[in-house]
């Protein structure tokens, strides 16, 4: 079959089902400049080994460099006919330098060890993107903290009123996960960073070519150890696509926070009117569609993970063609997450506020009940006991519908003979985050504290 890598055995082309189903170029060009790369470095192992004279290799990497401009500016894309990506240049060097040059080049190689090492390069170079995206978002949450320092707000487990914290505490504590999925990605770089080139299909090279030399070329720290796995792994792909679901579900736990928020019932914030949209039939709606949108493509980057796994499992040693299903997942995890990150912070950095409705929310639910539990404590009560009687306080104002800090002497010392009117001072939102101060608590002087350990954690990302 004339055209294609692998004409040689065949009497005739492929039927156009096969060619139709085998074709990868619709997605695998966007690799294209990494391939190029590959090749000028293969090109340079050629020539040291002796398999290219200085002018054969000289000529090459001159058109490798041009193709490479044209591949860049648009002048060259893949022809219908085209296989693949490795196809697709192969043909086009021929057509600069003849088949007699252009034919040298495929020499110890295999699509194998290219297409391994490519997306391994790729995967380097995106990663800092989406890493970029993600702190940006951190960025957003950070500048809102920074601003809303002061505002207090009902925390809550199980969704119910549980204690007040600072606002600023509750938007830190989605910006660190968002941190920890950076230093994820910075982690996953190491192992990215060792070039396949070299393992040929499988078995290695055996004409002398320097895997390091390419390698270091290609800017890797080194090549893989064992040529097998080289070609044959697909775990790093499905730890990308695991830390970028997880980014996926961390900015989806976010903007479940925003979605709440910005309910009428709510009334913690209001959205922007640059990052909500409307309805084309309820003049009044204003909807929280970033959020939602962060909520949707959490459960499509999942299932992109989820897929990638199911094409692994079970795959025999060494390259089987399924590998091609790992890239457009892969490619559409990392696209996903460069549009919708910016959206995230751009919805984060324009929300607006309302602290007088979260201050007047965050009493509510006898959330300073356990404030109550401790002052007792502090008096020498045991907890148990304590937690009783903060207790029967809680159903005696439940009865009589009042909130804790309404409670006078009189009804104190009905409720339990610990209790006395000095109680009252640590029952307001202030006074009960203010307690909270054991590293890692809302009073503000520690949240105070976590800013500047996010910014220095920022900071080394
Ligand atoms: N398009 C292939 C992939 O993405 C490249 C490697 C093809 N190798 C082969 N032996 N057919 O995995």
């Amino acid at each position: 079959a004339a055209g294609f890598l692998w004409g040689g055995r065949f009497s005739g082309g492929p039927a156009d089902a096969m060619f139709a189903l085998s074709k990868s170029t619709q997605f695998d060009w966007r690799l294209a400049l990494d391939d190029l790369d590959g090749s000028i470095a293969h090109a340079g192992a050629l020539h040291t080994a002796g398999l290219l004279s200085d002018d054969d290799h000289a000529a090459m990497v001159e058109a490798l460099e041009q193709l490479r401009a044209d591949v860049q500016s648009g002048a060259e894309t893949p022809a219908p006919t085209d296989e693949d990506v490795h196809g697709a240049l192969e043909r086009m060097l021929v057509e600069r330098v003849g088949p007699e040059l252009g034919g040298r080049l495929r020499a110890g190689r295999s699509r194998n060890d290219q297409i391994a090492t490519l997306v391994r390069r790729y995967l380097r170079r995106e990663i800092r993107l989406v890493a970029l995206d993600a702190l940006g978002v951190v960025d957003a949450l950070r500048g809102q903290a920074e601003a809303n320092l002061g505002v207090i707000m009902p925390g809550r487990t199980h969704m119910q009123a549980a204690q007040p914290v600072l606002l600023s505490h509750q938007l830190l504590a989605h910006a660190w996960p968002l941190v920890r999925d950076v230093e994820r990605l910075e982690n996953l770089d190491g192992r990215l960073a060792l070039s396949p080139y070299g393992s040929g299909a499988l078995a290695g090279t055996s004409l002398g070519l320097d895997p390091e030399q390419v390698a270091s070329e290609l800017g890797f720290f080194g090549s893989v150890p064992n040529s097998i796995d080289g070609t044959a792994a697909r775990d790093l792909v499905a730890e990308a696509a695991y830390v970028l679901a997880q980014i996926g579900v961390d900015l989806s736990r976010l903007s479940e926070d925003v979605i709440a928020w910005v309910t009428p019932e709510f009334g913690f914030a209001a959205l922007d009117d640059a990052w909500s949209t409307g309805s084309s039939i309820m003049p009044q709606k204003k909807n929280p569609d970033v959020a939602e949108l962060a909520r949707g493509k959490a459960g499509r980057l999942i299932g992109n993970l989820t897929g990638l796994l199911a094409t692994f499992k079970a795959l025999p040693l060494a390259y089987d063609r399924d590998l091609q299903e790992d890239k457009e997942p892969l490619f559409d995890s990392i696209d996903q997450l460069h549009v919708l990150a910016p959206a995230v912070a751009g919805m984060v950095a324009t929300l607006r506020f309302d602290a007088q409705r979260m201050a007047e929310a965050a009493p509510r639910g006898f959330s300073l009940a356990t404030d109550m539990a401790d002052w007792l404590v502090r008096r020498g009560v045991p907890f148990a006991r304590a937690h009783d009687v903060a207790g029967g306080a809680v159903r005696f104002c439940e009865a009589a519908g009042i909130g804790l800090a309404d409670l006078d002497a009189e009804q104190l010392a009905e409720i339990a003979p610990e209790l006395d009117e000095g109680v009252l001072e640590v029952l307001t939102i202030e006074g009960s985050v203010a307690s909270r101060d054991g590293r890692g608590g809302t009073a503000p002087e520690r949240v105070r504290e976590q800013l500047s350990e996010l910014e220095e954690a920022v900071h080394q990302a």
